[in-house]
């Protein structure tokens, strides 16, 4: 288990560092580990977090860590790099890498830190033979079957004979074999069989595999037989149901981040005057506005001109014209609010969640996680009180 937690600023000291932030995220873990728990009474089946693109934007390495705390055993990165830094924290877990990797040093880092590879061509077994028998240590791999959405993996009619091959490597393990819906219920029925006649393939070959996967969220929610040994789980770890029909899944999931900046300058503005770049916004009066240090940079959708739902002392009120890189205009009418004034861009619940505010900016969910900037402060907080930070400051 990481010492992560431990090694972290008191809760008094990260109070102290958050008075000088302009914006910053906030992450519940508390949320988290509701949603985790909440995914594995549904579906009864071993977790997959998967943390790729530093967890949605939440924060690969604390978020990883508090994910093991509470039991995951096995995590899923996109990058090769989200992986090592994961081995550097000193997490333990199993992590299944999605990267391509296109050098030697590459395939001898997966085999040297016990990371289980994506692979679906004999080149890629071979490589990674050839970096096992060189680091005296078995290389371990899921195999990537495609059955239907033609992105990559082995073809599922060339499958058997594939993994047959790889299976007899005496120094490359396979764990696990896994594919990726399509979402389009019909398909995945088809994509579903695919699958499970390449396991059976196998089998009369006296070939078993642990572990086989196909659920992502969607699946998660809304297909019970695809969740087999292994479901993997993005968005509703993280508390977000994808689309409008997820909100029927039988779950209860809490959104964990939320977006808070400060108001950096209050001013008031005469009736007729054109506010921010091409006066996106013109005032109908004479208003008080706030400008508030956070934009485009930290993730704000440029969309949300004139559209975004900020939360001011209790108020939710309009975002007043274009989003800045770092400039974020609010109408302050009938709130106080002064320079230091803390308001809410992205809210656990209310008018601007995760959900509500990507369908404003004509965004999805993911696109809107994703595009939180790596380098805007996150604040990881445990029954109320800040227990980690991650500041580039420091
Ligand atoms: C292979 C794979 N599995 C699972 C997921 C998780 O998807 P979701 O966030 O919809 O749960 C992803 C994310 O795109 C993925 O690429």
């Amino acid at each position: 288990m990481s010492s992560y937690f431990e090694n972290q600023p008191t809760p008094s000291e990260i109070k102290e560092r958050m008075k000088g932030y302009s914006s910053w995220l906030e992450i519940n873990l508390d949320n988290i580990g509701n949603n985790l728990r909440d995914l594995q009474r549904h579906t009864d089946t071993t977790i997959m977090a998967v943390v790729k693109n530093n967890a949605y934007g939440h924060g690969l390495v604390p978020v990883t860590v508090y994910l093991e705390s509470q039991g995951v055993e096995w995590c899923m990165v996109a990058k090769l790099y989200e992986a090592l830094k994961l081995r550097e924290a000193g997490l333990n877990l199993n992590i299944l890498s999605m990267d391509v990797l296109f050098t030697p040093e590459q395939y001898l880092s997966v085999v040297e830190k016990k990371i289980t590879q994506t692979i679906y061509t004999r080149e890629d077994a071979d490589k990674l033979q050839e970096a096992a028998e060189k680091a005296g240590k078995h290389a371990k791999v899921f195999i990537k079957v495609d059955t239907g959405l033609n992105r990559v993996g082995v073809r599922h009619s060339d499958a058997v004979s594939f993994i047959e091959y790889v299976h007899k490597l005496s120094m490359v393990d396979v764990e696990g074999i896994f594919s990726t819906f399509q979402q389009n219920p019909e398909m995945d029925k088809e994509m579903l069989d695919k699958l499970l006649t390449v396991d059976a393939g196998l089998k009369k070959k006296g070939i078993n595999i642990p572990i086989r996967s196909m659920a992502s969220t969607d699946a998660t929610f809304h297909n019970p037989d695809g969740w087999l040994e292994l479901v993997r789980p993005g968005m509703s770890l993280y508390g977000v149901y994808p689309e409008k029909k997820d909100l029927s899944a039988p779950v209860d999931l809490l959104q964990a981040l939320s977006l808070k900046a400060r108001i950096e300058y209050v001013k008031t503005v005469e009736r007729g005057e054109g506010v921010t770049y091409w006066g996106k916004f013109v005032a109908p009066k004479r208003m008080r506005i706030g400008t508030i240090h956070a934009g485009f940079y930290d993730g704000v959708p440029r969309e949300m001109a004139n559209k975004g739902r900020i939360l001011v002392n209790g108020v939710y009120k309009s975002s007043l014209g274009s989003v800045s890189l770092n400039h974020y205009l609010v109408d302050l009418d009938g709130v106080d609010a002064e320079k230091g004034t803390v308001v809410e861009l992205i809210g656990e619940t209310g008018e601007n969640t995760l959900s509500k505010t990507a369908e404003i900016a004509g965004w999805m969910t993911y696109s809107l996680l994703n595009h939180l900037h790596a380098n805007t402060p996150r604040v990881y907080y445990r029954g109320g009180e800040p227990v980690a930070l991650l500041d580039p400051a420091h």
